[in-house]
C-alpha cells in the first residue's frame, strides 16, 4: 500500500513530526485505559461524581488521541500502535492494582495526565521548530482541553 501523502510539508519535516507525534499516541492510548481503571475500580462516598468525571477525561484524552494519530496519517505515515507497543513505549507510571478511593484515583490520574500535557508542550515546542505550524497548532488546542480536566481533578485534592 502506498504511503504517499499530498501534503505539501518537506518529506524531512514529515517524518521528524511523525517521529515527535508517535509517542504521544503511545501515551494517549495508556492515559485512556489508566482513567478507564480509575472509573471502574473506584469505591468511595463521592462515587458517582467522580465516576462520571473520570469518564470525561476518558473522553478528552480519547478524541486528542485520535487527532493526533489522524494528524500522522495525514503526513503519510501508519500508526504502529499495537498492545506491546503502547505499554512498552507510554513512559506512564502504572496505575494502582485493586480498589481505589477517589484521593488515589485522582492523584494517579492527575499525575498521568500532567505527564501527557508536558510531553505535548514539548512536542509543540519541537514541532513549531520543525517548521509545522499546523500540528503545533492542533497539539496547542488538545493541551488546551486536556489542561480544564486537568483543573477538573486536581480541584478535588
Ligand atoms: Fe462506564
Amino acid at each position: 500500500m502506498s504511503s504517499t501523502s499530498r501534503n505539501p510539508l518537506p518529506p524531512k519535516v514529515k517524518a521528524e513530526v511523525t517521529a515527535i507525534l508517535l509517542p504521544l499516541v503511545y501515551s494517549g492510548i495508556d492515559l485512556k485505559n489508566e482513567t478507564k481503571l480509575a472509573h471502574w475500580n473506584l469505591r468511595d462516598a463521592n462515587f458517582i461524581a467522580v465516576h462520571r468525571l473520570l469518564d470525561e477525561v476518558v473522553s478528552a484524552v480519547d478524541e486528542g488521541t485520535d487527532q493526533i494519530a489522524e494528524r500522522i496519517r495525514q503526513l503519510g505515515a501508519p500508526i504502529d500502535a499495537t498492545s506491546e507497543k503502547v505499554f512498552s513505549s507510554s513512559g506512564l507510571k502504572d496505575f494502582p492494582k485493586g480498589i481505589v478511593n477517589s484521593k488515589q484515583a485522582i492523584e494517579a490520574i492527575t499525575n498521568a495526565l500532567a505527564q501527557v500535557i508536558q510531553n505535548l508542550h514539548d512536542g509543540i515546542d519541537k514541532i513549531d521548530e520543525a517548521g509545522d505550524a499546523i500540528t503545533a497548532d492542533i497539539l496547542t488546542q488538545i493541551s488546551g482541553k486536556l489542561e480544564l480536566q486537568l483543573w477538573f481533578l486536581e480541584s478535588h485534592l
